[in-house]
C-alpha cells in the first residue's frame, strides 16, 4: 500500500505508486517516491527543495486526529495539487511518522502544504488566513 510519511520538521514523502497532478488534472510526476513540501517555502511546490531549513519549519510529525479508516490494495495514491491551498490525496494509503509509532489509514486526505495547520500533517484551512499562494 502507498505510504505518506512525515518527515519532523521536513516534507511529506509519498512512496508507492505515486501521480502528482496539477489543478486542472494534468499529470505533474509519476514516480515511486516524491518529496513534498509542507512548509510553505519551496522555490519548486509542490516539490520540497531544502527551503525548510533555513526557515527553520518545525513539526514534530504527530499525527493529532486519528480517523483512520479501512485502506488497503495497490492501486495508485492520486496527489492533487489545489491552488493557493492544500494536498488531496485520493487512493489507499498509510499516513504515519518516520518511526512508524504514531500511524493512520485513509482513501483520502487533504494534507497541509502551506506549513500553518494546527493539525497536520492534515489541512484545517489556515492556508486561507495565512497569505498561501502558490499554482
Ligand atoms: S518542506 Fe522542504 S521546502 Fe518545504
Amino acid at each position: 500500500m502507498n505510504k505518506i510519511i512525515i518527515k519532523a520538521n521536513g516534507p511529506l514523502v509519498a512512496l508507492g505508486k505515486i501521480r502528482v497532478e496539477d489543478k486542472d488534472g494534468n499529470t505533474i510526476t509519476e514516480d515511486d517516491e516524491v518529496y513534498l513540501c509542507r512548509c510553505g517555502h519551496s522555490a519548486n511546490k509542490p516539490f520540497c527543495d531544502g527551503a525548510h531549513k533555513e526557515h527553520g519549519f518545525t513539526d514534530a510529525a504527530h499525527i493529532q486526529d486519528d480517523k483512520s479508516e479501512p485502506a488497503s490494495g495497490n492501486d495508485p495514491l492520486c496527489i492533487t495539487i489545489r491552488e493557493n491551498a492544500m494536498l488531496i490525496a485520493s487512493g489507499p494509503m498509510s499516513i504515519q511518522n518516520e518511526e512508524d509509532s504514531f500511524q493512520t489509514t485513509r482513501n483520502k486526505a487533504a494534507l497541509c502544504r502551506c506549513g500553518h495547520s494546527d493539525n497536520k500533517p492534515f489541512c484545517d484551512g489556515h492556508h486561507k488566513t495565512c497569505g498561501f499562494t502558490a499554482a
